[in-house]
């Protein structure tokens, strides 16, 4: 991880993003850090510069709008990235009859087409510097269908399948890709997306991160890891029963604010 010169972390203003910025600032990396409130981006900046002494860029771009991918690309410049963390992302809880447009469309933008352009921007100079790593977040809502949670869960699948795909192509060479698929996080994500976990105990944003840094630092044998041990069983029982069983399963987890 020391050898890491710059990172670009999206979606830094709050919960996995904070958490990520203050672990590589601790090993002496230098950051870009990205998101919609700049306030916070500002705040978190100033106290890395001090705490750690290394160089931290605010940037401030709006990832769901069109543009929000090329102004993020141009304000980070000639910047060498050598890690990048597509962490910026959102979900809803709702029944998709009754989702609003414009917050799927968000999710989709967000979650993927962003993830997906930031990640073929700056992966070709990581392989031709033979050196540089990708975190890309996926979800442990990827691994099955997730009634009240429909675009959210098949946001985070395809965030999966590229990333492995991803993982698969650079194998030979000194970059690393990770997904990392937390399940319930105490972070803002529950109260942007109107619901709540209705089984199960919310992990820390700590040992969310701390898992995908131990993941990097071992070497990366794995594309992707599933965030705690029972997380990891689920996510792995979901190819033992029916598709059909596993969905049932899953309604009973997510639920809208109200029901
Ligand atoms: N918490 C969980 O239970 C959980 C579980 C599995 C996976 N994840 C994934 O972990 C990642 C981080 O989420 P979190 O839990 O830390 O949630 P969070 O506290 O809500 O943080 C989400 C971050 O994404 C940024 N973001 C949202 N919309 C954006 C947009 N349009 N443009 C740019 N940035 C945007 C937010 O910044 P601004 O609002 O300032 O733009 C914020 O910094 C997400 O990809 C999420 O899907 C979370």
């Amino acid at each position: 991880m020391h050898s890491y010169k710059t990172a670009l972390i999206t979606g830094a203003s709050s919960g996995l993003g904070i958490v990520f910025a203050k672990r590589l600032a601790a090993r002496g990396v230098n950051l870009i850090i990205s998101a919609r409130r700049t306030d916070r981006l500002e705040a978190l900046a100033a106290s890395l510069r001090d705490d750690h002494q290394v160089e931290v860029q605010v940037i401030t771009a709006d990832l769901s709008a069109a543009d929000g991918v090329a102004k993020l690309i141009k304000a980070v410049g000639k910047a060498e990235v050598d890690m990048l963390v597509n962490n910026a992302g959102l979900g809803q809880i709702a029944e998709f009859a009754t989702e609003d447009v414009a917050e799927i469309n968000a999710q989709l933008q967000v979650n993927m087409v962003a993830l997906t352009q930031l990640t073929r921007e700056f992966i070709g100079p990581m392989l031709k510097r033979n050196r540089g790593a990708v975190v890309n977040l996926a979800s442990t809502a990827a691994f099955q269908p997730v009634p009240n949670m429909a675009v959210y869960a098949a946001s985070k699948a395809y965030v999966l399948s590229f990333t492995e795909a991803l993982w698969g192509e650079v194998r030979g060479s000194n970059v690393k890709v990770l997904a990392l698929s937390p399940g319930g996080t105490a972070t803002e994500f529950f109260d942007v997306a109107g619901g709540r976990l209705a089984a199960g105990k919310l992990d820390t944003p700590e040992h969310v991160v701390d898992t995908a840094m131990a993941a990097l630092e071992n070497g990366n044998r794995r594309a992707s890891v599933v965030v705690g041990r029972a997380n990891a069983v689920m996510a792995f029982a979901t190819r033992l029963v029916s598709r059909s069983a596993v969905i049932k399963l899953a309604a009973k987890i997510m639920k809208p604010n109200g029901k």
